[in-house]
């Protein structure tokens, strides 16, 4: 490992260069990575503002970054990556909580939980990733604030490829997703723009949903925009029992209770289910209901699309609701459930172009003059979201400080626990009210269990151990877990 002076910002010029000298009295570091080193060293070692520069070669580690303001990125060469592989053993590639992570240039294969997942850090960026067949998540920031994925890969990912969990201030651009059960899922989150991605081939294409028994209660104010959304046709092949296992295939883009959603001049092909699909939390079945959330989707603005050949053989109930409106083919667009009716707002663009049920009581979003969704928003009419261009903040969002109090577990809860634990609902791990069943008031038995997990039901994964978490903390975080009331 080399040691390099260089300053990060020299680029920015060397006025910005003395200024940032003359502000932080030092120097921040590049320091590189070769193959044979381990990553986790150079963190270990970095302070904020350093770059870890990673060399191609194959890494076989799991990097957990709790530092504000490291940058981690891959040097390729000649084709050559950086690769992290988890040879199926270990548990995740890269983990970060700190806030301004910034990582690119990583080729992940082989892990079985997470490729790269935030734990509410803000402020981050995920670019120019290659995931290949990588576990449950591939790229998970949960509970963080203002950041970027773009220009990432990802196949073969059991849950998830994107997957855009409690956040908000988040752009999703340019990404291909293939051959996953879910392409992006933008769940419980808000102020999202979705833009310029392929997700083809696999289960659901694009998602956006408000999940029941999670902390952050709403998932409104998402453009997904200009993406193209092919044959979405793969067989489920999400965990049993799990929430994505009962997304149905051939189903292009699915709303499930979010709000103010717009999705606009998209090419959505191929997709033997339905094209799009607007419906309430009861389209997952047997799934509970969360009293802290609204399970209806509200101002939906279907725009614009090129939609052809979706439905070609819709599946399980989707099939027997076609049957009722005596046809054998799916839809384009299938607003149901909640999701028909006039006041909740929702409008569509050239509805005669598209094979669409369900809409019939929808505004029409053609006539500038019929915008009940502006309404509803209160925002001035306007034709498209076109100028807007991004859904990140113009200044970085404050950064997350965890400290060790009840404040501090809330968030750790939220930034970790809450990506496999909901209320009453079964995620990856049980849901939290059976948890507090079994364990009463005994947060101390739970703060030993996370340090070092065993494997409990059979038909769960084990979950991975959270002994970064301070002891203090781990006591601190079981306790917010048995007071959870939703
Ligand atoms: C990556 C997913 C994941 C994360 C993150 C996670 N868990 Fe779990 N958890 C699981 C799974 C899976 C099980 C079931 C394991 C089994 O039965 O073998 C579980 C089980 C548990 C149990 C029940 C143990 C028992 O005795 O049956 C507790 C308590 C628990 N988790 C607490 C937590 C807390 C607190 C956090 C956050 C610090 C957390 N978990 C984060 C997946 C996760």
């Amino acid at each position: 490992m080399i040691n390099l002076t260089t300053n990060s910002l020299y680029r920015a010029g060397a006025s910005a260069l003395t200024l940032w000298l003359a502000t932080f009295g030092a120097q921040a570091a590049i320091i590189e990575v070769r193959e044979g080193e381990r990553i986790q060293d150079a963190v270990n070692q970095a302070a904020p503002g350093d770059e870890i520069l990673v060399y191609p070669g194959l890494y076989s580690e799991t990097v957990y970054v709790d530092k504000d303001d490291i940058t981690l990125r891959g040097v390729v060469e000649g084709g050559n990556w950086p690769h992290l592989d988890g040879n199926k053993q270990l548990n995740d590639a890269i983990l970060y909580s700190g806030n301004g992570f910034s990582v690119e240039w990583f080729k992940i294969t082989h892990y079985k939980g997470n490729a790269i997942m935030g734990q509410a850090g803000n402020n981050f960026s995920i670019r120019n990733n290659w995931v290949i067949d990588s576990g449950v998540y591939g790229i998970f920031p949960e509970f963080g604030e203002n950041g970027l994925i773009e220009n990432n890969i990802l196949s073969g990912i059991e849950d998830a490829a994107i997957y855009v969990g409690m956040s908000d201030y988040i752009d999703v651009r340019n990404n291909q997703v293939f051959d996953s059960v879910a392409g992006i899922e933008i769940e419980n989150s808000r102020h999202v723009l979705v833009e310029g991605n392929l997700a083809k081939n696999n289960t659901g294409g694009i998602l956006v949903f408000i999940t029941p028994g999670l902390p952050i209660k709403s998932s409104y104010d998402a453009i997904i925009r200009r993406n193209f959304v092919l044959d979405n046709n793969t067989p489920n092949f999400g965990i049993p029992g799990s929430l994505v296992s009962q997304i149905p295939a051939g189903s292009g883009i699915i709303v499930m209770s979010g709000d103010e959603v717009i999705i606009e001049d998209n090419v959505i092909t191929g997709n033997n289910n339905a094209g799009i699909i607007i419906t309430s939390q009861d389209f997952v079945t047997a799934i509970a209901t969360d009293t802290g959330s609204d399970p209806n989707p509200d101002a939906v603005q279907i725009r614009d699309n090129v939609m052809f050949n979706n439905g070609a053989s819709p599946e399980g109930e989707m099939k027997l609701l076609m049957l009722t409106k005596f046809s054998t083919t799916g839809p384009d667009i299938l607003a149901y459930q909640g999701a028909t009716a006039a006041e909740r707002g929702s409008c569509i663009s050239r509805r005669n172009a598209y094979r669409a049920h369900g809409v019939d009581d929808w505004a029409n979003c053609d006539s500038p003059t019929i915008r009940a969704t502006d309404a509803i928003a209160g925002r001035e009419p306007s034709d498209s979201t076109r100028a807007i261009a991004t859904k990140m903040l113009s200044e970085p969002a404050a950064p997350r400080v965890i400290n060790d109090d009840a404040s501090g577990a809330e968030i750790v809860y939220q930034g970790i626990c809450a990506g496999c634990h909901a209320y009453n609902v079964r995620l990856i791990g049980p849901p939290t009210l059976a948890i507090q069943a079994q364990y009463g008031e005994d947060a101390g038995s739970i703060a030993a269990y996370i340090a070092n997990p065993e494997k409990k039901r059979p038909d769960f994964p084990t979950m991975p151990p959270q002994d970064h978490l301070s002891e203090p903390m781990r006591q601190l975080v079981a306790k917010y877990m048995l007071t959870l009331t939703n």
